[in-house]
């Protein structure tokens, strides 16, 4: 097992300016299969996936990677609304890549393949910046799938897909699960987390409420404010 697990989150908390974003978060993560981390808005769930990436530091507690001094190269992170450069859409698949030292030739040849799994192989040549949401994501999962990183942070990556956008993301994925890479993502979706997810972690009001296998966690949810989650009736934090 690489050196970046478990990951050890111990009492972590978060308090930038005084609000209490994420409070007394215990966490232990294994370097195998998808964590879904799930919560209302507000919740803390972006924060915690940065942190994640060591984009954050918590302000309080310890945060662990293993044994690695810190996140390093092997964690990447996808973001709802991916960056894309104003170049073509091959290069922006091997733009990670690039960051890592890879040759031109490399980059172009690895860009390839990528691109044929992710089926955006006739837009090689397109500008990426022309594409439709659903393939940026596609092309943002690739970019970081190229790189190999041993955990993938993805942040809603399939917000506001439509239900074919939503598949495609989705068989990536798992995808990259099985070729090894340790995934932690958020969504509102709850079908989702039901099809993609090994454990699920369920964070309200900045706190761990519970952390279950998947089958558990919708079976037989322990706190009460999962079950009310889960049933869409939960009282506080709806964003307005
Ligand atoms: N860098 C930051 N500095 C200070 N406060 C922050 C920072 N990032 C987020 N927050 C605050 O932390 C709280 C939790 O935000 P976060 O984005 O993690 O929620 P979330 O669970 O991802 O919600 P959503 O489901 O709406 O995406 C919010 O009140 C937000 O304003
Ligand atoms: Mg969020």
């Amino acid at each position: 097992m690489s050196a970046l697990f478990p990951l050890e989150l111990a009492a972590v908390s978060f308090r930038p300016n005084g609000q209490e974003v994420l409070r007394g978060v215990d966490l232990s993560l294994g370097g195998e299969g998808i964590t879904v981390v799930l919560g209302p808005n507000g919740a803390g769930k972006s924060v915690l996936l940065r942190m994640l990436c060591g984009l954050l530091q918590p302000t309080g507690g310890t945060l662990r990677w293993g044994s690695a001094p810190g996140p390093g190269r092997e964690v990447a992170m996808v973001f709802q609304h991916p960056m894309m450069l104003r170049d073509t859409v091959l290069a922006n698949v091997g733009l990670g890549l690039k960051a890592h030292g890879v040759s031109r030739q490399d980059r172009v040849a690895r860009g390839h393949a990528m691109l044929a799994r992710i089926g955006l192989t006739d837009r090689a040549g397109q500008s990426a910046r022309q594409l439709s949401g659903g393939e940026r994501q596609r092309l943002a999962l690739g970019r970081a799938w190229l790189t190999r990183p041993r955990l993938l942070l993805l942040d809603e990556p399939t917000a506001s897909l439509d239900p074919s956008g939503v598949e495609a993301v989705e068989r990536i994925i798992r995808e990259i699960r099985t070729d090894g890479t340790k995934v932690v993502m958020t969504t509102h979706n709850l079908g989702q987390a039901t099809r993609l997810a090994d454990d699920v972690v369920f964070l309200a009001d900045g706190a761990v409420r519970e952390h279950a296998p998947v089958q558990r966690f919708f079976a037989r949810p322990v706190s009460p404010e999962a079950r009310l989650f889960i049933k869409g009736e939960l009282p506080w934090h709806v964003g307005f």
